[in-house]
């Protein structure tokens, strides 16, 4: 692995933005055929506060992947309200919410990077085109360095390992200085050790940066390393370490 680029990799002051997450009676029914549906997230209440590690477990079909949707605004709850930073995200126009995504970093269990992409371009792709508040280029290269792969910029996805892949798709999580990181199952595709490496790159990212990160995962060591854990059953929290 490559040595950190510890030059350049250090954080600049607005990355020490994590944002507060406040849910308030949130629920998301799915309906699938005639009288079925599902309550996948079923009345939760919940305050993350900046800066905080959160692990939400719970077996599968529990609710997580759906409420990291509703809280990274790809899904839109039935009930209840959603606060990032305050803003409730259901009154922002779409300008805001558009915004307010840029400002949310996903990471997913099959790290979804683009494959005629290099490891530098995977990570710019999140960036628009007309942004000039910071320079793209540089900061990709830092954040490739800042998860260990200064050595592998020019690769391709397929001449990666899945535990690069998934660094690459952490550093492409970072490029839009996120305030919040949603991880689904960021360790689900790679073996133990790997994901061990995963997690506490996340973690450090995180401690360095301020972040807020939420992690939907099955993997107990994870939520070990977590500031708090949640407990999901049938979408509602039946567990909260806090
Ligand atoms: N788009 C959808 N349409 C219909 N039902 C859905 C949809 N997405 C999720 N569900 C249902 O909602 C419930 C919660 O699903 P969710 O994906 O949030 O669970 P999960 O805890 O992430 O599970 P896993 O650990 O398997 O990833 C499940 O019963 C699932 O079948
Ligand atoms: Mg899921």
């Amino acid at each position: 692995m490559a040595a950190r680029d510890s030059k350049s990799s250090h954080p600049s002051r607005d990355d020490h933005q994590g944002l507060a997450v406040s849910l308030t009676a949130v629920s998301k029914t799915y309906r699938s055929g005639v009288g079925e549906s599902v309550n996948a997230v079923d009345a939760v209440t919940l305050d993350i506060p900046p800066g905080q590690s959160l692990a939400i477990t719970g077996r599968s079909g529990s609710g997580k992947s759906t409420l990291l949707h509703l809280i990274g605004a790809m899904d839109v709850p039935d009930e209840g309200q959603i606060t990032i930073d305050g803003a409730d995200i259901a009154r922002l126009r779409d300008s805001e919410r558009a915004a307010l995504r840029r400002r949310i970093g996903f990471v997913f269990q099959r790290f979804h990077l683009l494959p005629a992409l290099t490891a530098l371009d995977n990570v710019l792709a999140p960036v628009i085109p007309y942004r000039t508040d910071f320079d793209k280029v540089t900061r990709a290269r830092d954040l490739l360095g800042a998860v260990g792969l200064a050595d592998r910029v020019k690769h391709l996805p397929s001449q990666l390992s899945g535990g690069e892949q998934q660094r690459v798709a952490i550093a492409r999580a970072l490029i839009n200085h996120p305030g919040i990181v949603l991880a689904d199952e960021p360790t689900g595709n790679l073996d133990t050790h790997t994901g061990a490496e995963i997690v506490a790159v996340l973690d450090r990212l995180r401690t360095e940066r301020g972040l807020t990160l939420l992690v939907a995962t099955h993997d107990a060591s994870i939520a070990a390393s977590c500031d708090r854990t949640l407990v999901l059953s049938d979408g509602r929290i039946v567990s909260d370490s806090d």
